[in-house]
């Protein structure tokens, strides 16, 4: 039995997500006659309160294409230095969209309203690049799964309102902080310019993220797309497998961040576990002290039982809970590690 920790990405579609895909309704979606594809960017806009979605293939190009909707080259991006667009998407900010990066040190991944006032460049100096993007994460994945408190968010709107800053978020686990906090997903429409969702994460949809704006704004994310070879034709066998993880893979996330928590509780117990990040949600972040002496050194001698993690750095490794983690198989893991 291969336990696989290394990410909520390795979920695979289940029989009856398979079923689904078979029987979908397909059009041409470059076309904008898929229907399947047209019900999924509706029930999600919807969901959410927004005009309008669009169906892309990866988390990464939804939040690329909402940086350049919301940018002109020479822009300057506010985010956090753990955020995904910075660290793993490839520098497409400089890439795609021509805009320079002002990184700031959050608490795990999380921006506070006062660090983005200090942070706004002074739009009458021609020395400075003109702010014109706040991007957040939520849940933040290199800190740990930590999600955002609410109020945080209406505090960064107003500074953005003041500034003239358009508000990304990049919600590829946006699920999981809406099941952990309890939140109502209509509360971030009022909120963001914009929110890029992942389908094939914890909701175990093989591919997609979902792009939320205005009408406007999503009229020429459509055409930016295209540019990024990124407009598919019968798409809906893929969207439909995003519409049956939103009915019935959402709730289950809650077991998700337990069986994290579990996993959390023991490490602690063991001496050459020293920092855990605090769990909120399905990631678990922490580091390796004594004998192992390196999170290489540690996530190798896991792989020789079958349970696989990533070493995040020299020293921290993570582990990531989903769909296809069984509790048989955090029973497993809690004994392997007890034993170490
Ligand atoms: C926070 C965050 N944003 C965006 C992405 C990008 O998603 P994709 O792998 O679909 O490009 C990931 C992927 O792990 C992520 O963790």
């Amino acid at each position: 039995m291969l336990i696989d920790f290394r990410s909520d990405t390795v979920t695979r579609p289940t029989p009856a997500m398979k079923k689904s895909m078979l029987e979908a309704k397909l059009g041409d979606d470059v076309f904008g006659e898929d229907p399947t594809v047209n019900a999924l960017q509706h029930k999600m806009s919807k969901m959410f309160g927004f005009d309008d979605a669009l169906f892309c293939p990866s988390g990464t190009m939804t939040n690329q294409i909402a940086i350049k909707c919301h940018t002109q080259p020479g822009d300057e991006v506010i985010c956090d230095e753990r955020s995904h667009i910075y660290q793993y998407e490839g520098g497409g900010i400089a890439m795609n969209s021509g805009c320079s990066v002002k990184l700031l040190e959050g608490d795990l991944g999380r921006l506070h309203s006062s660090m983005i006032e200090h942070a706004v460049n002074d739009k009458s100096d021609v020395h400075k690049a003109y702010s014109s993007l706040v991007s957040l994460e939520n849940t933040c994945n290199r800190g740990g799964g930590a999600c955002y408190d609410f109020s945080g968010f209406a505090a960064i709107k107003k500074v953005c309102i003041q500034h003239d800053l358009k508000l990304h978020l990049d919600g590829a686990r946006l699920f999981n902080a809406i099941i952990a906090k309890r939140e109502n997903p209509k509360a971030y429409g009022k909120i963001f310019d914009s929110i890029s969702i992942c389908l094939s994460k914890g909701l175990g949809a093989p591919v997609g993220s979902v792009l939320l704006g205005d009408k406007k704004l999503i009229d020429k994310a459509r055409r930016i797309r295209k540019v990024f070879g990124g407009g598919m034709r019968q798409a809906g066998i893929l969207a439909v497998a995003g519409i049956y993880a939103l009915e019935n893979h959402v709730k289950r996330l809650a077991t998700d961040h337990e069986h994290a928590k579990a996993l959390a509780d023991i490490l602690k117990s063991k001496s050459f576990v020293g920092e855990i990040y605090p769990v909120e949600t399905n990631i678990i972040i922490f580091e390796i002290a004594g004998k192992y002496k390196s999170a290489k050194n540690f996530t190798h001698s896991l792989e020789k039982k079958d349970i696989l993690m990533i070493p995040m750095s020299p020293t921290f490794v993570r582990m990531v809970t989903h769909l296809d983690i069984s509790e048989k198989m955090i029973q497993k893991t809690i004994k392997e590690i007890k034993k170490l």
